[in-house]
């Protein structure tokens, strides 16, 4: 039977249940009914598996400015200052609020919160709880919900946002709503909504190798995309440095506060290496000691780099990182004896869909929190731990302006058609599934990865279109399943991703070209797309 009634309708309806998702809909709950779906079971995403911590402003020696300066430098000229400083400036209020949720983070004493470093901090400013912070922040914000009574549905798969302009409505093109597949009983149905929020979270499943949960795929910026949004710097894709490299662990991270507390990166033959590449070594923002990672690697033929801990007391390593510890141990590594084989992994969408400082996307009543938006924060490289931080920061001031906006909505329901599957076939190839998510993930690694080519970057284009045509043909003919509304949207964002990269042509933050190695102040502007500057591509 399906969790939602035929003329279903919600005032929020909140795609996704990470920390933007939650944030939103906490906020928004007094203001109107609200409805949050998750893709797979409720906790299942990037949050969940956030190691280490939320970025802001706590520490005695710190200051709001240098915040503020070290997210600049980390975006390398990309950021939008207000949206940095709104960020670092309501951060403090936000881990209050999260205390008061019940999220117990680390303590140094009995008043103070204990604050890690990372990569490109100049300060210690990171809260944590141990090394899984984002099992602790997550499960705060699903309690908190369940407390205030919030609807939630679980593996409930949104399809495609329902628009003014797809439904051949008057007046500008507006949100409406959205398709939703039901996974058990592959019903779809349609929702209406006064405010539709995105809040899917990122897309590290577009590459071969990622942190990311099998979630991340992107869905958020492809509806969005679909619907009509402009969507801005895709090129711009984080590579954490250190995914663990075992052939067991699928997509375990090894958090840059082990680095931040200590630990040295080295090559096979035990050297360490970083100061050769940065004079600040294994610190340096992670766009940097990514690429050093890759160099060395590359350069000595090797197929892993080796983060070293064991100069560090074991009791040390167990007190701050024992979920890192424990894991390791199950793959047969002792890091306190053992320096980790480590690799640079797909980690983080910097780009996403355009919004402004209260989360509103260029289609009115659709909204985009979380990793899915792209605010102006994170330029054209994030600074570590700063995206929990945003997804609470816009959370809240998202739900703000969309509680005045249902105002202005009223009470109008416009009345959404069924889902029309046509003369849709039950699949009987679900070879054509499986091969082109591996042929997208495989051809993203290798052409669109660390450091790129213009050559590779046309040769991605062409096999993406050739892709995407037979996705497009398949995803007609058969009944939808959430396999195939994963693999259209993982395909549709490596072609935002490539038609992002072959834009810019200079080396800046993440983007890194060999054709155009330096940065070119002329281009110090977003890359800004919507649909119709592809030619329907
Ligand atoms: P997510 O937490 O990813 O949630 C997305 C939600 O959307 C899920 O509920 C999913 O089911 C749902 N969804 C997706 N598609 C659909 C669909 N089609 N229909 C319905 N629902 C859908 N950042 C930090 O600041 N500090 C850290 O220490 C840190 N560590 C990290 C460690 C790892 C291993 C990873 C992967 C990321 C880390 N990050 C960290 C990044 C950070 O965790 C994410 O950017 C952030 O959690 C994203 O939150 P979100 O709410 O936007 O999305
Ligand atoms: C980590 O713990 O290294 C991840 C931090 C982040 O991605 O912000």
């Amino acid at each position: 039977m399906s969790a939602f009634s035929e003329s279903e309708h919600v005032d929020f309806l909140v795609l996704g249940g990470g920390v933007a998702g939650l944030t939103f809909a906490l906020e928004a709950a007094g203001h109107g009914s609200v409805l949050v779906l998750t893709k797979r079971q409720r906790s299942e995403g990037s949050t969940q598996y956030a190691q280490g911590g939320i970025a802001s402003v706590l520490g005695g020696d710190d200051r709001f400015e240098l915040h503020v300066e070290d997210t600049l430098v980390a975006g390398a000229g990309l950021c939008k200052r207000e949206a940095v400083e709104v960020t670092v400036r309501e951060g403090p209020e936000r881990i209050r609020w999260l205390r008061t949720l019940g999220v117990e983070f680390d303590k140094e004493g009995p008043e103070h919160l204990h604050l890690t470093r990372e990569g490109g901090h100049s300060r210690r400013r990171i809260a944590h709880a141990k090394d899984t912070t984002g099992r602790e922040v997550e499960r705060a914000l699903l309690a908190a919900c369940e407390a205030r009574g919030i609807r939630l549905v679980e593996d409930a798969v949104a399809v495609d946002l329902v628009t003014s302009g797809k439904l051949g409505l008057g007046g500008p093109n507006r949100a409406l709503g959205a398709y939703v597949l039901e996974r058990a009983s592959r019903d779809v149905s349609a929702i209406s909504a006064g405010v539709t929020v995105l809040a899917t979270g990122g897309a590290g499943k577009v590459y071969l190798c990622t942190t990311n949960p099998d979630v991340s795929t992107g869905d958020g910026v492809a509806m969005a995309w679909r619907a009509g949004a402009s969507v801005a710097n895709m090129e711009f894709f984080q590579f954490h440095p250190t995914g663990l490299y075992h052939p067991d662990a699928k997509n375990f991270l090894i958090s840059e506060a082990l680095r931040g507390e200590g630990g040295i990166l080295r090559n096979k033959a035990g050297e360490a290496f970083m100061a050769r590449y940065d004079p600040r070594k294994e610190l340096a923002p992670r766009d940097v000691v990514a690429r050093s990672i890759d160099a060395e690697i590359k350069r000595r033929g090797d197929d892993c780099a080796f983060l070293d801990m064991t100069h560090l007391p074991k009791p040390f390593l167990l007190e701050h990182f024992p979920n890192i510890y424990a894991t390791c141990r199950e793959f047969g590594i002792d890091m306190a004896v053992q320096p980790l084989p480590v690799v640079p992994v797909a980690h983080f969408m910097c780009g996403g869909v355009v919004t402004d400082l209260v989360g509103r996307t260029s289609v009115p009543h659709l909204y985009a929190v979380g990793e899915v938006a792209c605010t102006g924060l994170h330029g054209a490289n994030r600074l570590a731990s700063n995206s929990l931080l945003e997804g609470l920061v816009f959370g809240r001031r998202a739900a703000i302006r969309a509680a005045d906006e249902l105002s202005e909505v009223g009470g109008t329901r416009p009345r959404i058609p069924a889902w029309n599957p046509g003369a849709a076939l039950a699949p009987d190839e679900g070879v054509v599934v499986t091969h082109n998510w591996d042929e997208v993930r495989r051809l993203m690694w290798n052409y669109v990865g660390i450091v790129r080519t213009q050559k590779r970057l046309t040769r991605a284009r062409t096999r993406l279109a050739l892709l995407r045509g037979e996705i497009r043909d398949y995803y007609w003919q058969y009944r939808l399943t959430p396999d195939l509304v994963e693999l259209r949207n993982v395909a549709d964002v490596a072609m935002l991703i490539v038609e992002c990269a072959l834009r810019r042509k200079e080396s800046r933050g993440l983007h890194y070209v060999l054709d155009y190695p330096e940065k070119d102040d002329r281009q110090l502007h977003d890359t800004v797309l919507s649909l119709g500057d592809l030619d329907g591509r």
